[in-house]
């Protein structure tokens, strides 16, 4: 949530800085700023609104300037306008400041420096913060003129209780930044001469492929004389320069009209990079290089909980099935952010398997810092590589799904059960709960789900608009689906309602009869996963349910199906796999469903209304 972007060089810091918040703008989209050093002063730019509409605002104005912080912000602390943007100033001028997180003992700090006459303009925390800076650099400079802006960073930053991923212009050091880093995530790039600092390192990729992430606590100084990195105690750490993996093009529309559209029909190369190098067809085996040490335990597992948010959580959902099933482990799937609140009991021979596309979400994040303190061994299944998820974990899968920024999850969705689904598998191997034929045909099926996606896009992208196009100005929706496929329906309608603002809830099938069944009638759409592998007459009956009483039937079917036709209003077919890996296949529709009911109504789907991409606030 909000995306930050720093520069200094010898370019113009201004493109740089507005590339770069472009680029970020999924993180957070409600109003965007920068701040620049111009003749060794402090000046800003900032207002309600997106990237595009700073970019009018600074048109014709002085910006040009080697030196610069931006942001593109997700409101927390006050209503999106001008005032609340980032940057935020301190009141005498020193402190240029922005800022992704929440600063919890945000009052006591208002509080104490309004004692000492500072006055505030806005309502953000942000706001508070730059003006503790200035407070205690000023403070302190009267006595001791070697009191550098740093110092002062230091020691406020000891005295701030909750998260933050800040970088800090101040005016008495103007060829410097200063970035700090808890709990919220922040990379330097370094190349030539020129550094930049990101909230996400996918936005630097065409400057460099070097970065270093910074760890909670760091302290990062770039000025004239290169990097220094300390801790909240300056000691000095030593820089670890890693690689970014993100490609260029990954980071591209190439074409589409949307990211979230390209995302979807990157799928069948997402799912074939996640099991590539992982999955061997020749010999039939199945090598998760980052479990290698961990899998002993695994095997042993008395229980699996998996933490996850949103998309992830029902990516774990789906985990939970095939563990059961193919491995026989009991596996719990909580939400993260009900997990750490509530005191849970963690046992010695659990494993704790977080699900994260980002690898930054908040929530997931402290449950895995709660499960850590119990002595849990945590792992992990992220996206983003290096991400502070992937880092937290003992050990750990990325998905390599490669950059998602469309602000609704598709792509990393399946690949987070192409990952379950092999991890299930091998575990069921070594445990003997399932037969090496069953093994083999399961991995033979994951082999051919990508061919299977290409031929369902080929016969059924026009159907599924048609579709959408007969049913996408109906206020509410019903998914439903069984086994492993009911996750799928809370997925397909947490994608309908995130970006089309359509109520819409996923149930288990035969749930629907202990109340929902009340709902429907003839406006009410509902969206049944009924392929053959799945419960298939059980299905059959709860389709003639919503039948009899008028409800619009969108089925989803298995290839050649022909008893449905004449019950449901719309059918739309997918092709015949592993009941296992229905997931991977029947979500597909739903993605596609979602997007074009969302653009029919004119929805911006890749930055849906109050939402963003890494969710970084509890
Ligand atoms: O990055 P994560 O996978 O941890 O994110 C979890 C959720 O915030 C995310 O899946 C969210 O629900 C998406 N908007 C769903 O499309």
């Amino acid at each position: 949530m909000c995306g930050i972007v720093g520069y200094l060089g010898f370019r113009n810091a201004t493109e740089i800085l507005i590339n770069g918040l472009k680029r970020l703008e999924y993180r957070g989209y409600d109003s965007a700023g920068i701040a620049l050093i111009l003749d060794n002063k402090l000046k800003i730019y900032k207002c309600k609104g997106k990237v595009a509409d700073l970019e009018n605002l600074i048109k014709y104005k002085n910006t040009i300037s080697t030196i610069g912080i931006g942001h593109t912000r997700w409101a927390t602390h006050g209503e999106p306008n001008d005032i609340n943007a980032h940057p935020h100033q301190s009141m005498k001028g020193y402190f240029s400041i922005i800022h992704n997180g929440i600063i919890e003992n945000y009052i006591e700090l208002r509080t104490f420096l309004q004692e000492k006459d500072y006055k505030f303009i806005g309502e953000t925390d942000t706001e508070i913060l730059a003006n503790f800076f200035e407070y205690v650099y000023l403070k302190n400079k009267t006595s001791n003129e070697n009191y550098s802006p740093e110092d002062a960073i230091r020691a406020c930053l000891q005295k701030v209780d909750g998260a933050y991923g800040l970088v800090i212009l101040c005016k008495d050091t103007p060829n410097q930044l200063i970035a700090a880093r808890k709990s919220s995530p922040l990379v330097i790039g370094s190349a030539k001469k020129e550094y930049f600092i990101a909230s996400d390192a996918s936005c630097l990729v065409e400057y460099t492929d070097r970065v270093i992430y910074l760890d909670d606590n760091d302290i990062a100084i770039i000025n004239n004389r290169g990097l220094t990195i300390t801790d909240l105690e300056n000691n000095v750490h030593n820089p670890i320069f890693d690689k970014i993996e993100v490609k260029l093009e990954e980071i591209e529309k190439a074409g589409f009209d949307h990211y979230m559209l390209k995302e979807i029909f990157e799928q069948p190369t997402s799912i074939h990079n996640t099991f590539r190098g992982r999955l061997n067809l020749k010999d039939k085996s199945i090598t998760l290089g980052g479990l290698q040490e961990i899998f002993p335990e695994l095997v042993k597992a008395k229980r699996i909980i998996i933490i996850a948010c949103g998309t992830s959580w029902h990516a774990g959902l789906v985990g939970e099935y095939l563990f059961e099933e193919l491995a026989r482990i009991p596996t719990e799937v909580e939400y993260a952010s009900e997990f750490r609140y509530r005191n849970p009991i963690i046992f010695e021979d659990d494993i704790i398997l977080a699900i994260s596309q980002s690898g930054e979400t908040a929530d997931t994040l402290a449950a895995i810092k709660l499960a850590k303190k119990s002595g849990a061994k945590v792992i992990g299944i992220c996206n983003v590589v290096g991400s502070s998820i992937a880092r937290e974990t003992i050990a750990g899968v990325y998905t390599h799904a490669g950059a998602e920024i469309g602000v609704a999850s598709t792509k990393a969705f399946t690949s987070q059960i192409t990952i379950l689904t092999m991890m299930a598998l091998s575990i069921g191997l070594s445990k003997k709960t399932i037969s090496k034929e069953q093994f083999d045909d399961i991995l033979i099926g994951i082999s051919e789900v990508p061919n299977k996606i290409e031929e369902f896009f080929k016969t059924q992208t026009d159907n599924i608009k048609e579709i959408s196009e007969k049913i996408y100005n109906k206020k509410n929706s019903i998914y439903l689906g069984r086994g492993y496929l009911y996750p799928v329906a809370m997925e397909g309608a947490l994608k309908l309602k995130e970006i089309s603002y359509i109520h819409a809830e996923g149930y288990p099938a035969a749930e629907m009869k202990h109340g929902p069944i009340a709902l429907i009638d003839e406006e009410m759409p509902v969206v049944v996963i009924a392929p053959k592998e799945n419960s298939y007459d059980k299905i059959v009956s709860n389709i003639q349910e919503v039948k009899a009483r008028h409800g619009i039937i969108i089925a989803i079917v298995t290839k050649g199906e022909k008893n449905l036709k004449n019950v449901a209003d719309y059918i739309i077919e997918i092709p015949e796999t592993e009941a296992q890996l229905l997931p991977l296949i029947s979500v597909i529709p739903l993605q596609l469903l979602a997007y074009y009911i969302a653009t029919k109504l004119g929805k911006n789907v890749d930055q849906p209304r109050n939402l963003a991409k890494s969710v970084t606030v509890e």
